[in-house]
Order: structure tokens, then C-alpha cells, then sequence
């Protein structure tokens, strides 16, 4: 393809600047190589990696299905049955034609599971968030937004879309957030964004406090519990719910794509405000909804972990197993209060290198984290051990970790 010239002028060769613009980010490192996985239902977190040399077994660790909830028999039987009752799609958007039932059934059981008076379902956890965001931010007269630095790019685009003025506070930082408040008039709206467990670091929000200073200057609060859903809290209600702090949030955000292994996103909270958002917000207005095989399955998964401890308890029993082998290691992971644990290696081409290590030698797939996911320099594996992992395979993982650690002269952080 070459640029089109007419006398003196010539025009851009709109592929040399993709071609360009890729090979910068090959040359940092940075170009995302998706690995090409065959996930089987009955053999998680065993999965078929079609290498360029033929399939291969693979065991997955660093899948977001946190409890393996996308293979249990009884939400792919759900998926089964509503299918072949409802069809394959929904047939429209909520509006026109695409409500179902199991849509109006999906928004109580998570208005009730967050002990809210009312629930809205979107197509996924970027879409709730980035609608509900924009649409609430634009919609209150002069609102001032206030985020952690690392909320999720959703909830950033949501906000930047709304172009309200921002403030950003650094990681958990309260002070920052307090001197910030502070500035305004108490009078004037305002809008907290935060995350509870926040997915690259493996933290947790300071929830009660940051919901002290909501009803001090009086702030709407609104969190984002997509990796804590279905894992923390009474029945997998969340981390707000397991610190009693669940009433005080105006807006509980969460999908059904982690823990609850299904696909599509949701916001809680009063009959008003999700009644607004419903009539106001482009994207949940404009798409076709969920189809209602999926609204099944979500239905379904959720009931199942509102009764399941004891797969918590072994996700748990997992994740402790985990960090106490890595412990004795060099491996630098960080020992988080969540089931998620990050290992920083802080460069990104030695990252690629030590994932493609990870998966050509010893048949596991943990895929490297670059910017702008995480700042440069801070280039990790986020490792989510799930309830199916066996003992055995935590093992070999801990030892290849470390072997590898060593072959690449990587270093514990002081
Ligand atoms: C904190 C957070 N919020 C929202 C989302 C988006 O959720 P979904 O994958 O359902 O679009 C993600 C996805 O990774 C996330 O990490």
C-alpha cells in the first residue's frame, strides 16, 4: 500500500502508522500476544494452549473466574435450559422488546443482595460503570468528582466523559481525599469513586473511612466491588457487606464475569437513583440487553454461592498455601489481604520473557501485566489461585516461580 501523492502533497499511509505505532510497542515490550486457549468445562483450570507447535495442556493462573463458577454444572445447566426454552438473545434493547423476565428476576436478586431497594443490569462491568458514571456525574448540577488514582479505566472514562471537574487522590490516601473535599462548599455535589479490592494491587479501599468522609462533606459514594462480589461478605455480598459498611454506599457496582463466571455488569442502590440511571444513561438505553440465557446463568450462580462457604473456604485454604510457599522464596509477591497476589518483576520485556519461560517450559499460563494497566516500571504476573487448583499444581508453580526468579537474576524487593 503506498501513499497516494497528488503534486507537492503527500498523504498519510494510514498502515505505515498502524505498522509504526505497533512496532513501538513491540520494541518496549508492551505488544499484548493473547495466548489461544481452549477452556473445557469439566477440567478448569486445565485448559488446551494452541502453541505454534500444536496443542498443548496448559494449567491457567491468572483467570478472573475466581471460583471456577463459569464450569459448574448447574449454571452451564442453566445456560442449557433457558437457551433452548428463551433462544439465544434477548431480541432488542431493554426498551424495545428486550426485557425479559429473567432480567426484571436478575435486578431483585441483586438489589437484594446488596440490600438495596433497587438493581440495574448492563451488558458488562466496563458498561455499568462508564454509563452510570457519566450519567450521574453530568446529571447532578456542578459535580465534583473525586477518584482513587487506580479505579479502573471504566469508571475513568465514565467520569472524563461526563467532563466535570476532577480530583484525583493518590492510592487509599485520606488525607489527600479530606484536604480535597475541604476545598468546597458543603453544600456543592459531590461524587467519591473508589474500588474495593482493587485487582493489579490486591488491596483493599479503606471503605469506612472513605464513607466518614462522604457523610462529612457530604459526598455521593460510589464503589466498584467487581473483583470482591460472590468471594467476600455474607453469601458473597461483597466487602462492604463483610464490613457492615454496605448501607452506607449510595452506589454498589459489580458484574457476573469474576467469581460469578458469566458475563454482564450491575449497579444497586435507592429506587431513585437507579430509576434515573435507567432513564437517563446512553449506555443502557442504546444496546441490546443481555440475552436471557445469560440473565439465567447469573441468576443461578449467584444463588449457588449465597451457599457456598465451603468453596470459599477452600479458595482461601488455597490462597494461604500460595503466599506461605512463596514466602520462602526470593520471589518477589506481595502478600496481600486478598485472593489476589501480584509478583513484580518491573520490567516489561523481562516479564514477557519470564511468562513466555512459564508457558513454553513448564505448561502455565500467567500473563505479564504492562502499562498502562500498571505504571511502567511496576510490570507484574497477577496470580489467582483458584478452589480447583490441587495442591500439586501449587507446588510446581512456587517451584518454577523460583527457578525462574534465579535464571533471570531477578530480585526480592528490599
Ligand atoms: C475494577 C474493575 N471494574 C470493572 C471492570 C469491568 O468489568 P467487565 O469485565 O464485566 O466489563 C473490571 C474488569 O476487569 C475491573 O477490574
Amino acid at each position: 500500500m503506498f501513499p497516494k501523492k497528488t503534486g507537492k502533497l503527500s498523504y498519510m499511509s494510514y498502515d505505515n502508522f498502524f505498522e509504526k505505532q505497533l512496532n513501538i510497542l513491540k520494541a518496549e515490550g508492551r505488544y499484548r500476544v493473547f495466548a489461544d486457549l481452549e477452556r473445557h468445562a469439566n477440567t478448569f483450570p486445565v485448559a488446551t494452549w494452541h502453541s505454534s507447535h500444536g496443542p498443548k495442556q496448559v494449567v491457567v493462573w491468572c483467570s478472573n473466574d475466581y471460583l471456577g463458577m463459569s464450569q459448574h454444572l448447574e449454571v452451564v445447566d442453566a445456560v442449557i435450559k433457558s437457551a433452548q426454552s428463551y433462544g439465544a438473545g434477548s431480541g432488542g434493547t431493554r426498551n424495545i422488546s428486550g426485557t425479559a423476565h429473567l432480567h426484571v428476576e436478575l435486578e431483585c436478586t441483586i438489589a437484594a443482595l446488596h440490600e438495596k431497594e433497587a438493581g440495574l443490569v448492563f451488558t458488562s462491568g466496563y458498561v455499568a460503570n462508564e454509563a452510570t458514571l457519566c450519567t450521574l456525574a453530568k446529571g447532578l448540577p456542578d459535580c465534583v468528582a473525586f477518584c482513587d488514582e487506580k479505579i479502573h479505566a471504566s469508571m475513568i472514562q465514565g467520569i472524563s466523559h461526563s467532563r466535570i471537574p476532577k480530583h484525583v487522590f493518590s492510592h487509599n490516601n485520606l488525607d489527600q481525599l479530606r484536604q480535597q473535599l475541604s476545598a468546597y462548599d458543603k453544600a456543592k455535589p459531590k461524587l467519591i469513586a473508589f474500588v474495593s479490592v482493587y485487582s493489579m494491587e490486591g488491596d483493599f479501599a479503606p471503605i469506612e473511612a472513605i464513607c466518614d468522609l462522604a457523610e462529612e462533606y457530604n459526598a455521593l459514594t460510589y464503589l466498584d466491588e467487581v473483583h470482591a462480589v460472590g468471594i467476600y461478605g455474607k453469601g458473597g455480598a461483597g466487602l462492604a457487606n463483610a464490613l457492615n459498611q454496605q448501607h452506607r454506599i449510595d452506589v454498589i457496582q459489580g458484574n457476573f464475569a469474576k467469581a460469578y463466571g458469566v458475563i454482564g455488569g450491575y449497579v444497586t442502590g435507592s429506587k431513585n437513583l437507579v430509576d434515573y440511571v435507567r432513564s437517563f444513561a446512553s449506555g443502557f438505553i442504546f444496546t441490546t440487553s443481555l440475552p436471557p440465557m445469560v440473565a439465567s446463568a447469573a441468576i443461578k450462580s449467584i444463588q449457588v454461592l449465597q451457599q457456598a462457604d465451603d468453596l470459599r473456604q477452600k479458595l482461601w485454604d488455597n490462597v494461604n498455601l500460595l503466599k506461605k510457599l512463596l514466602g520462602n522464596t526470593q520471589v518477589n509477591y506481595r502478600n496481600t489481604p486478598s485472593h489476589i497476589v501480584p509478583v513484580v518483576i518491573g520490567d516489561a520485556i523481562i516479564c514477557k520473557n519470564f511468562t513466555d519461560s512459564l508457558l513454553n517450559d513448564f505448561g502455565i499460563y500467567a500473563q505479564p501485566i504492562n502499562y498502562p494497566t500498571v505504571p511502567k516500571g511496576m510490570e507484574r504476573m497477577r496470580l489467582t489461585v483458584t478452589p480447583h487448583h490441587t495442591e500439586e499444581m501449587i507446588r510446581q508453580m512456587v517451584d518454577a516461580l523460583s527457578y525462574l526468579w534465579g535464571k533471570f537474576f531477578l530480585k526480592k524487593a528490599g
